[in-house]
Formats: structure tokens, C-alpha cells, sequence
């Protein structure tokens, strides 16, 4: 039986920082109301021309160099993000030749935040069935090009870019278990309401910019990020006690703290990083697990659990032995 297994994590934050109190100058907003209800204290976002793939190419390299592998050994690279820095080619095949390799199989999935655990879910397959040995799996996100910094319920919860992990076969898990949900029902509550399709239009439903009803989705995050972290733990016959670390996707720390409650799971064996961080989407999850992996927190043999929800609705869960 071949499984997979993460050989080598890296991340990437662009140098420019945004505070609350920055934003305090440009909306109506105060620095009390954003940590009281979010958590965050501060955000990156991606300097002028900065991109997608520059960020997820930056945290692809210090993943590589963790893994001990050449570049050349990559023969499959994945790359979850929903906002590209081009319609096509993917972010992957940008990435692919900055690079320097050649012939591989190199997509993009969009599935919103929830973008690294399908990520995970399909390298993982491609490694189980023989697709693939080495897969480079990168969440990468320019949220703030798809921000309007003029909506207060929006702008002071996102932020920007890139965490990457090298997955391998090998003989002993690994990933355990993946498991990925979607229902489109819930198209409206969280959107970007244009795009190729539908067209772009500054006058439409307010530019093609994230809008959300917050505490609609507020309820859906903390009730579907519970239950896929109950579902995976019971399909594996594995002890809420037996998790060493919770990886939650960083939208809210009120979610995070609620999701962590329903596993029993003590704040100080879940990573979060959404106060320095904010929201980076498909990136959050690997971001996190690279800070608390070259941090110390995270050891090698450590069960982790993986939880992410988005847009779509899209959500799912993940069982890793590091
Ligand atoms: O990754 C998945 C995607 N995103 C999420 O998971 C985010 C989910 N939602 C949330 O995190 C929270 O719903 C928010 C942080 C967005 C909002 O928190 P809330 O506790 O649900 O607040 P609310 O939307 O019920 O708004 C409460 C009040 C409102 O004023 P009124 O109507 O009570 O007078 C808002 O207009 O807070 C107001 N408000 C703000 N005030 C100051 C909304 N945004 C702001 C702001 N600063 N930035």
C-alpha cells in the first residue's frame, strides 16, 4: 500500500503590513471592534505587481529545501487559490515554469478557503494510485485584489499569501483520511459576484468584489467546521484526545474557539495565526502549519487535524501523522 506524507512545509507574507489602526484612518471602524470580533490585529498585502504565483513560488522553495529535494524530483503541482494571477494559464503552470520544470501534470482547484484540504485530498489520491510521487501542494491567495477596502464588514478581515507542503510517497501514513464537502445552495451569502462568464461590470452588484453575510456565515462555519472534524475522527476510530494539534483555516478567532470547544480541544494545542494574519484563504492552513512546525510546536509522529470552510459552500477536514 503506498500512502503520502508531508516531507517539507514553507510560507510566504509579503513585507507590507496593514494594522487595524490603518484601517481605522480609511473606514469606519475601530481597532476594539475588529479584535473583539475577528481576533486580528494585522494583515499582508501584496506590494504593486506582486502576485499569486511570486508568493506561492517564494514558500514552494523553502518547502522544497525542508524536503531535501531537487526541484526536478516535483512531478505534480497543485495549487489551490481563487484568485489566479491570470484566467490561464493556471497559477500552477505559471509556477511550473518559474520553476524550471517541464511535463508534469500542474492545475489549480478553486474551492474558496476550503482550497488546501481539497488540495490535499486530490495529491493524495494521485499519490495512492500511482499519478504521482513528489507533489508540490500550494495554497496561495492576493485576497486583497478581490477586497473593497470601502466595505468595513469585509475589508478588515483578509489578508494575503502562500504556504506550500511537499507530499511524498511513502510506505507508513501520513494523511490519513481526507474527506471534502460541497453545497452550492449557498452561492450568495459569500461571492465574488462576477467573472468571464457573467462579466465585469463596476456598476453590478458593487465591482467584482467579496461580499458577504457575515453572520449567516458565521453559523454555517462553526456548525460544518464541528461536524467535519467529529466526521473524520469517527470514520478513523480515532479519540478526540488522541489530536496533538488543530490546523483550522483563520477566518475568525470566535470560530476557531467554537470549533475547538465541540473537539474539547484546548486553545493552546490549536494553531492560530489569524491575529498577525487575518484571512489568506487557501493559504491559512498551511501558512499556520509551517509557522508551528518551525516554531517547535509541531513534532515529527504528531497527529494533526485539518479544518477548513468557504465559499461554495465548500468545507472538509484532513487527519495527518507528521
Ligand atoms: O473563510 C470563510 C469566510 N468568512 C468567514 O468565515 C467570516 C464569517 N463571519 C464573521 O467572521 C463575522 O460575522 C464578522 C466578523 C464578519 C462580523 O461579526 P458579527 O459579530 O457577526 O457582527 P455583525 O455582522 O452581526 O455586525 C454587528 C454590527 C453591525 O452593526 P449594527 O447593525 O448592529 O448597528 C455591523 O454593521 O457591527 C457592524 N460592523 C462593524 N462595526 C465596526 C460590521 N463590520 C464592522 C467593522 N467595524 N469592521
Amino acid at each position: 500500500m503506498v500512502y503520502s506524507r508531508i516531507t517539507g512545509t514553507g510560507s510566504y507574507l509579503p513585507d507590507r503590513v496593514v494594522t487595524n489602526k490603518d484601517l481605522e484612518k480609511t473606514l469606519d471602524t475601530t481597532d476594539d471592534w475588529i479584535r473583539e470580533r475577528t481576533g486580528i490585529k494585522r494583515r499582508h498585502v501584496a506590494a504593486d505587481g506582486e502576485t499569486t504565483s511570486d508568493m506561492g513560488l517564494t514558500a514552494a522553495y523553502k518547502a522544497i529545501e525542508m524536503a531535501g529535494i531537487e526541484v526536478g524530483d516535483i512531478d505534480l503541482i497543485i495549487v489551490g487559490t481563487s484568485t489566479p494571477d491570470k484566467i490561464f494559464p493556471s497559477t500552477a503552470c505559471i509556477m511550473q515554469r518559474k520553476l524550471g520544470i517541464h511535463g508534469c501534470p500542474a492545475f489549480d482547484i478553486n474551492a474558496a478557503c476550503s482550497g488546501f484540504v481539497y488540495i490535499l485530498d486530490i495529491a493524495n489520491r494521485m499519490i495512492q494510485t500511482g499519478g504521482a510521487k513528489t507533489a508540490l501542494v500550494v495554497g496561495s491567495e492576493t485576497m486583497s485584489r478581490i477586497v473593497n477596502w470601502q466595505d468595513r464588514g469585509t475589508a478588515v478581515l483578509f489578508g494575503d499569501g502562500a504556504g506550500a507542503v511537499i507530499l511524498q510517497a511513502c510506505e507508513k501514513p501520513g494523511v490519513l483520511s481526507t474527506h471534502i464537502h460541497s453545497d452550492g445552495q449557498y452561492e450568495n451569502l459569500l461571492e465574488v459576484p462576477q467573472g468571464v462568464s457573467s462579466g465585469f461590470d463596476a456598476d453590478r452588484d458593487g465591482g467584482p468584489y467579496i461580499r458577504m453575510n457575515g453572520n449567516a456565515v458565521f453559523r454555517k462555519a462553526v456548525a460544518m467546521l464541528g461536524s467535519a472534524s467529529l466526521e473524520i475522527l469517527a470514520k478513523n476510530n480515532i479519540d478526540k484526545s488522541e489530536v496533538d494539534w488543530m490546523v483550522p483555516h483563520q477566518a475568525n478567532l470566535r470560530i476557531i474557539a467554537a470549533a475547538a470547544k465541540k473537539l474539547d480541544m484546548p486553545m493552546e494545542r490549536v494553531i492560530v495565526t489569524v491575529d498577525e494574519q487575518a484571512n489568506t484563504s487557501s493559504a491559512s492552513i498551511p501558512l499556520a502549519l509551517d509557522t508551528a512546525v518551525r516554531d517547535g510546536r509541531i513534532q515529527s509522529g504528531q497527529l494533526l487535524l485539518f479544518g477548513a470552510f468557504g465559499a461554495g459552500f465548500t468545507w472538509g477536514s484532513a487527519l495527518v501523522r507528521y
